[in-house]
């Protein structure tokens, strides 16, 4: 039997069929209020509004669960290459040797920006926010690439999606050089994805490039667990500016815009400068907690809890390991990473912490892993947008396959009702 939701109001009642998602989830179908009732629903921040249906991700905060396509991250961090993830998400299955292949290759053969692109890149002044810059030239390659892709045409499409694939890890591996006052360099043809953008980023002009394994595997393992978070700020704007048929790389850019606020991509940014903030005053890991219980202190720990995990989050404790390996790899002496440890432990045994089951998140281990590999604080986002790319991909194919109309949210207008002009000399 049909399940629906009944809305009573002013003496009618209006009866609304309900969708029922692969994991049981419900949600009430009012596609058809409006010409019923007149009425439209209010939901700032859309906390209750489920924009799509979606088959990519599936995410249950209470039980700590995250699957991409099905699959759990745990086994996809622990067995798979973020190129391989890429794919799953963007296509729907798990490529085969031959298929991976292919677009190992297809992104490689794109991995090259017009060298007219370096002119805008050169022109940013060093104080330019890396999110800015990125973003910029993501915009900027549209100019590059003008075609606008025949979503009907599986090939354009593809070429559009290797093509991005291909020239974001330059663009990023670019910002954070030229931040750091290196050369710009392209990679090297013969290395897989992850091991190519880690060498397009580390390689210093006067030394030959060594390859780190445990610092390959690491940064592979954050960008898989960065890779989809189903319907957050900036996958719903990338969703939302590509319902107008903006192009993949135009509704990237934007994608990129909504991911550099603090409140959202900029939480592991705001976890080191904590540490930083805590070593300057005398590293006091005691007087921090006690902030961090202190209901009249507006201080809070940053990296720890979540607004969806409420018990655990997943891709936490799949770091947490990357995060020793790494700094017992590279035999990192920080202060601030030092009191980056201590703090996890004093939370991890304290009541309060315990009792609102408040662990450290993914960007408390992301922003120690960004830092023991000398990335600065500022391009933290930058890695969480490359990472982020095959889910935007995913999502931007998704809803453009799928028809979805533009999105175009209404509103309740609260402002003044109409009143006759006056002329500038009466006011
Ligand atoms: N430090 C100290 N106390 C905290 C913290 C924290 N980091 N987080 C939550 N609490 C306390 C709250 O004061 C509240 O206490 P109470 O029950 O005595 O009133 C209780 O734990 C529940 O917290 P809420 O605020 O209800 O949790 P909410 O879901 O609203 O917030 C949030 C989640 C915003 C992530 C919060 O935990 C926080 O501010 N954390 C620090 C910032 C951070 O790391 N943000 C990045 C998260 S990852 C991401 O979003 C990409």
């Amino acid at each position: 039997m049909e399940k629906l939701a009944k809305l009573s109001y002013d003496g009618k009642s209006v009866e609304f069929p309900l969708v029922e998602g692969t994991e049981n989830e419900l949600g009430i179908d009012i596609k058809t209020l409006r010409a019923a009732t007149n009425l439209i629903t209010l939901d700032p921040g859309f906390k209750n509004t489920g924009s799509c249906q979606s088959a990519i991700t599936f995410l249950n905060g209470e039980k700590g669960v995250l699957r991409y396509r099905g699959y759990d991250i745990e086994d996809l961090a622990n067995n798979a290459d973020f190129l391989e993830v890429a794919y799953l998400l963007i296509f729907g299955e798990l490529p085969t040797q031959e298929q991976l292949d292919k677009f190992l290759v297809d992104i490689k053969e794109e991995s090259f920006i017009d060298e007219d692109l370096k002119k805008i890149l050169e022109s940013f002044p060093s104080s330019a926010h890396p999110m800015g810059v990125l973003s910029s030239l993501t915009s900027a390659l549209t100019a590059f690439n003008p075609k606008t892709v025949d979503i009907e045409d599986e090939e354009q499409l593809y070429r559009a999606i290797v093509r991005i694939m291909g020239k974001l890890p330059v663009l990023v591996a670019w910002v954070y050089r030229k931040k750091s006052g290196l050369p710009l360099k392209y990679g090297d043809y013969a290395l897989g994805y992850v091991e190519n953008i880690a060498r397009m980023m580390f390689r210093k002009p006067n030394k030959e490039y060594v390859a780190n394994h445990i610092v390959d595997q690491a940064l592979n393992k954050l960008l898989i667990l960065h890779a989809e978070h189903e319907q957050n700020c900036s996958t719903s704007t990338v969703r939302v500016v590509g319902s107008s048929h903006a192009g993949l790389f135009a509704s990237v850019a934007a994608g990129i815009s909504a991911l550099w606020g603090p409140l959202h991509g900029g939480a592991n940014q705001a976890v080191v400068e904590m540490l930083e903030d805590i070593r300057q005053d005398g590293g006091d890991i005691n007087k921090y907690m006690k902030k961090a219980k202190d209901k009249s202190d507006p201080f809070r720990l940053m990296g720890f809890g979540h607004r969806v995990y409420k018990n655990f989050d997943p891709r936490a404790r799949i770091i947490k390991k990357s995060a020793n390996e790494v700094l017992e790899d590279l035999g990192i002496v920080d202060p601030v990473l030092d009191i980056a440890k201590k703090l996890e432990e004093a939370a991890l045994s304290d009541p309060y912490f315990v009792e609102r089951k408040l662990y450290p998140n993914v960007d408390f281990y992301s922003g120690i892993i960004y830092r023991a590999m000398g990335i600065s604080t500022e391009t933290f986002t930058v890695m969480f947008a490359l990472g982020r790319l095959p889910g935007w991909i995913a999502q931007w194919r998704e809803m453009r396959l799928n028809k979805e109309p533009i999105g175009r949210p209404r509103q309740i207008y609260v402002g003044k009702n109409q009143r006759p002009f006056v002329p500038l000399n009466k006011r």
